[in-house]
C-alpha cells in the first residue's frame, strides 16, 4: 500500500564503474572547480590508494590543491579545524573524501566550516541548520558499507565537550559518488564483511522503518539482493574480483540511498549504544543486532520483513514457503547468510563472541533508548525491551 505522503530526495551524480576514478578530473571541471582538497587517511594512504589517486590527474590541466592523509577512525572536531586550515592556507575551492565513513564524515564537517566561514562546528550541529549549498564536494569510497557518499548526515566528535555532534542537512549531500572496484579490492575480510552488513542493516532497517516510501523500497531490495549474491564471495575466495567488489560498491550505496530517505531503526540504536560503551564496530554490531533486531519487529512488521524473503534468499526458496512462514524464513536465511560468514572470517555474531561482558547490557539499554533511531522503528522500545533483544543477542 502507497503512503498516503512521502518525501524522497537524492541529488548526487553516481559515477559507477571500472576505473570510473580516471574521470575525477573531468567531473571536478564540471563543478567548475579548479584546486580541489583531497582529504584522506593513512589506510587509504598505505595501500597506495592515493598514489593511484594521484595519477589519474596526470594528464589534466587539474591542480590538487592540498592532501590531508592523517584522518584518525572516529572523526572529531580538532582535526576538522586542522584540516579547515590548510583549506584555507592553499586557498583550495572544493573537497575529495577518499576514505570510509570517518573520512567522508570529517569532510562534511571541514566543507561546513569553509563554505560558512566559520570556526565552530557545533553552531551547525543538528537538523536542517545550515541554510545555504555548500563547496562542491566529492566522495569516492573505500569500504562498502556506510553508504556517506549519498546521505545527509554526519557525526564529527567534539572531544573537549565530550560529545557526539551530529549533523542532518539536504546540503551535506556530496555532489557526486565514485564507485570505483579498485579502491575496494584489498580490504580485508573481516572489514569487508563487516561493513557489508551494515549495508545490508541499512537495506533491511529502511524497509521496515516508518519512513518508508515506494522508491527506498526498491533501492533497500536491490541492495539486498546484489549483497545476498556478492558478500560470500567478496569475503572469501573472490575477494579480488572487480565485478565482485562493484557489486558490493553499489549495493551499500543504494541502501545508503534508502535509509537516508527512510531513516534506520532500533538495530543502529542498539550498535550506537554498544560503540558507545564498549567501543564496538559499528559493522560488527549490525551483524550481532539485526536478527534479533528483526525478531522484535516482528510484532509491526511481519508482512514487511516476509516480503524481504524474496531478495534475501532468491525466488526459489521464497515461492517454496508458505506465506504464513516467510517472516520467519526471511530471518532464517539472514542467520545463515551470517554464519557463512562466520565461518570465512570469524565476524562475531553474538556480543558474547565480540567480547563484550554481561554486565555492561544495563548500560547499552538505557543508552540506546535515548537514540534518534528509535524514533523511526515500528515498534517502541523501552529499558526493558532493550535488555531482552541485548540479552538474545548475548549468545
Ligand atoms: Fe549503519
Amino acid at each position: 500500500m502507497l503512503p498516503s505522503y512521502y518525501e524522497f530526495h537524492n541529488p548526487v551524480k553516481i559515477v559507477s564503474g571500472n576505473k570510473a576514478l580516471d574521470n575525477l578530473p573531468s567531473e571536478l571541471e564540471l563543478l567548475g572547480v579548479s584546486r580541489p582538497m583531497v582529504i584522506t587517511d593513512r589506510g587509504v594512504s598505505d595501500a597506495g590508494l592515493v598514489k593511484l589517486f594521484t595519477s589519474c590527474f596526470n594528464s589534466s590541466g587539474m591542480t590538487i590543491g592540498a592532501i590531508f592523509d592523517d584522518v584518525p577512525p572516529d572523526s572529531s572536531s580538532a582535526v576538522v579545524a586542522r584540516i579547515t586550515g590548510i583549506f584555507r592556507r592553499n586557498q583550495c575551492d572544493s573537497l575529495v573524501a577518499l576514505g570510509g565513513g570517518s573520512v567522508i564524515d570529517t569532510a562534511k564537517g571541514v566543507n561546513i566550516l569553509v563554505s560558512e566561514d566559520a570556526d565552530d562546528l557545533l553552531a551547525f550541529s543538528g537538523a536542517d541548520r545550515l541554510k545555504k549549498p555548500l563547496k562542491p564536494l566529492v566522495v569516492i569510497p573505500t569500504t562498502s558499507g556506510t553508504g556517506s557518499e549519498v546521505t545527509v548526515v554526519a557525526v564529527v566528535t567534539d572531544l573537549d565537550r565530550n560529545l557526539k555532534m551530529p549533523f542532518a542537512s539536504k546540503y551535506l549531500l556530496p555532489d557526486i559518488a565514485i564507485l570505483d572496484p579498485r579502491l575496494t579490492l584489498t580490504l580485508p575480510p573481516m572489514i569487508t564483511a563487516a561493513t557489508a552488513m551494515d549495508a545490508m542493516c541499512h537495506a533491511v532497517e529502511s524497509f521496515i522503518c516508518l519512513q518508508k516510501n515506494p522508491l527506498s523500497d526498491a533501492y533497500a531490495v536491490a541492495a539486498i539482493e546484489l549483497i545476498r549474491k556478492n558478500v560470500i564471495r567478496a569475503v572469501g575466495e573472490d575477494h579480488g574480483k572487480e565485478e565482485i567488489r562493484l557489486a558490493m560498491a553499489n549495493a551499500s550505496t543504494m541502501a545508503g540511498i534508502a535509509f537516508s530517505n527512510s531513516m534506520v531503526g532500533i538495530v543502529h540504536a542498539l550498535g550506537h549504544a554498544a560503540g558507545a560503551v564498549c567501543h564496538m564496530p559499528h559493522g560488527t554490531a549490525m551483524n550481532i543486532f539485526l536478527p534479533p533486531g528483526l525478531e522484535y519487529n516482528m510484532k509491526k512488521s511481519r508482512d514487511n520483513i516476509a516480503r524481504l524473503l524474496l531478495p534475501m534468499a532468491g525466488a526459489d526458496i521464497y515461492s517454496r514457503t508458505p506465506e504464513s512462514r516467510r517472516a520467519e524464513e526471511m530471518i532464517h536465511q539472514l542467520r545463515a547468510l551470517r554464519s557463512a560468514i562466520h565461518d570465512i572470517c570469524g565476524l562475531p555474531m553474538t556480543l558474547k563472541q565480540a567480547g563484550v561482558t554481561k554486565d555492561k547490557l544495563t548500560e547499552i539499554a538505557h543508552v540506546a533508548v535515548d537514540d534518534p533511531s528509535t524514533v523511526m522503528n515500528p515498534r517502541d522500545m523501552d529499558v526493558k525491551d532493550a535488555l531482552n533483544i541485548l540479552e538474545r543477542a548475548y549468545q
